[in-house]
């Protein structure tokens, strides 16, 4: 029979790491629905120790998701630990996964660590994590990186004390993918009580090799676990990304020979979600998930996938969620069909309060915009933040004008802790002139690091979606916005960012 290949996402936790990917706590549980819904094994919620925010997502999602295990990430510390064990509390199975630096580099530089303080920290904590949880991963942080006789001493070390999973993290993205799987094959080879642990790969994109080194690791090393995020989310150049490596072991199921859990049909709608969320937008020829993965522009290649599909297409773009572009809802569709549209989209809404009010952005677009996608959906539900009114900014309405030759100039109308104020500003150009006039009020002082649009659903009918990313005293944070007018949709996503930029603590950096 063949063996399984655990999948471990962590977009939440490693993704969620890189400089504005940061998400709600709603955001992120939305996410983990998404990830239940793909059936992966692993959902890596967060790191609990490291603010209190991300203590409470991990919680929120151990409490709510009960098919996948539910792990914490956490430094090789009691502290840390107990945190996660805390927020762990409510989940059906609950992993918590510690690491700590073993490189040479890391150890000296960054922890200024004799080796055998790490060696003796890491068999503490595992021993500490073992007593409060059956499942403990450890890594090796810049596993790779390491020397080959120590990796060999602290893992069958924290083997021996009960680690079920040991993780060999390229945290730089220097490896090659044979010189990788070679070296998880030596560590296997060498460990006398290697038997008694899962091994996984957990490799970083800078070279652009995180999928093929994740591959290798599994082929060559032996491997049975991959960590890895939707849409290569991460830090610099991202993490192995889901799609890509669960794609490549079930279309060569003929070289791998393992079997996935993962139900392939839901990776589509799982890459929009976290797109949306975090506005890292999909690079049109990405595989799988890109808009192009499927698309056969030149004659020859149409002419031989109508002729036989098989000629051209190597999967069927139905099996990872592609579908031709359905309109789901329109104008005259009820409230029930709404729900369950959400429901289906995995969107959960806690109240039917929350359900009315986003029924009824559901109509007011549908009265401006006569076909309404997924993504639109998608769209009005993860701008919540500048409509819900827990939230310190809210968007109310916007004027501005703009002729060739002259200055455009914009009033807009916004909430401020429920208190409706009016700015008014001039600008470059209408966008430009719509955030100067929220700022008029705010005085964030925070710089955008980045503008983008995109047409959600392809045309220039469609809804206009718009990431703002802003950048004050360390902090970097992301804001979506969606609608018909794009400068609308700016000011949303605007003050969206603005809700998180004021509205989160500190955290601590995982590879801090
Ligand atoms: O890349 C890395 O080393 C990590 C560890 C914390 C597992 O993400
Ligand atoms: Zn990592």
């Amino acid at each position: 029979m063949a063996d399984q290949l655990i999948i471990f996402d962590t977009t939440l936790r490693d993704g969620e790491q890189s400089p504005g990917a940061s998400m709600t706590r709603d955001e992120k549980l939305r996410i983990a629905r998404q990830l239940e819904r793909l059936k992966v094994d692993v959902i890596e919620a967060g790191f609990a120790a490291s603010s209190n925010g991300d203590f409470e997502a991990v919680q929120l999602i151990a409490n709510t998701i009960k098919d996948s295990t539910i792990c914490s990430l956490s430094r090789a510390n009691d502290r840390d630990i107990s945190r996660a064990a805390e927020a762990l509390k409510g989940a059906n199975r609950a992993r918590i996964h510690t690491f700590i630096a073993t490189s040479p580099l890391h150890m000296e530089k960054k922890l200024r660590m004799t080796p055998d303080q790490v060696f003796e920290q890491a068999k503490q904590s595992v021993r500490f994590a073992r007593n409060l949880v059956e499942d403990v991963e450890f890594s090796p942080e810049d596993g790779y990186r390491s020397d080959m006789d120590f990796l060999c001493r602290v893992l069958e070390a924290v083997i021996s004390e009960g680690a079920t999973t040991i993780n060999v993290p390229d945290t730089v993205g220097y490896a090659i993918p044979e010189l990788y799987g070679n070296f998880i094959k030596t560590l296997r080879e060498r460990i006398p009580n290697s038997d008694k642990a899962i091994w996984s790969v957990h490799c970083h994109n800078d070279l652009g090799m995180a999928v093929a080194n994740s591959l290798a690791g599994v082929k060559i090393g032996g491997a049975r676990q991959v960590e890895c995020t939707i849409n290569g989310l991460g830090e610099r150049a991202g993490n192995c990304s889901l799609e890509e490596v669960v794609m490549a072991v079930k279309t060569r199921k003929d070289y791998f020979n393992l079997e996935l859990g993962v139900d392939t049909r839901h990776i589509l709608a799982a890459s929009r979600m976290v797109s949306q969320t975090t506005g890292f937008v999909v690079q049109p020829n990405k595989a799988v998930v890109g808009a192009n993965a499927f698309a056969h522009a030149s004659g020859i290649h149409q002419d031989g996938v109508l002729k036989a599909r098989d000629t051209y297409e190597i999967m069927r773009a139905e099996d990872v969620g592609w579908t031709a572009n359905k309109i789901v809802l329109g104008k005259l569709s009820g409230r029930n069909a709404f729900k369950q549209r959400l429901q289906e989209l995995g969107v959960q809404m806690e109240s039917e309060a929350e359900i009315n009010a986003a029924f009824s952005r559901f109509k007011e677009l549908a009265d401006r915009k006569s076909e309404i996608f997924d993504e639109d959906i998608l769209a009005l539900v993860s701008e919540e933040s500048v409509i819900n009114d827990k939230e310190q900014y809210g968007f109310v309405s916007l004027s501005q004008h703009s002729e060739t030759g002259e200055r455009p100039q914009a009033e807009i109308v916004f909430t401020v802790d429920g208190k409706e104020v009016k700015g008014s500003s001039d600008g470059n150009g209408p966008v430009d002139a719509s955030l100067k006039a929220i700022e008029v009020h705010v005085k964030s002082g925070a710089e955008m690091v980045l503008y983008s649009v995109n047409a959600i659903s392809g045309s220039t009918e469609s809804q206009g979606e718009v990431t703002v990313r802003l950048q004050n005293s360390g902090r970097v944070v992301n804001g979506v916005g969606a609608d018909p007018d794009i400068v609308v949709a700016s000011a949303k996503a605007y003050l969206s960012a603005l809700n998180k930029l004021h509205g989160k603590g500190d955290r601590v950096a995982a590879q801090g």
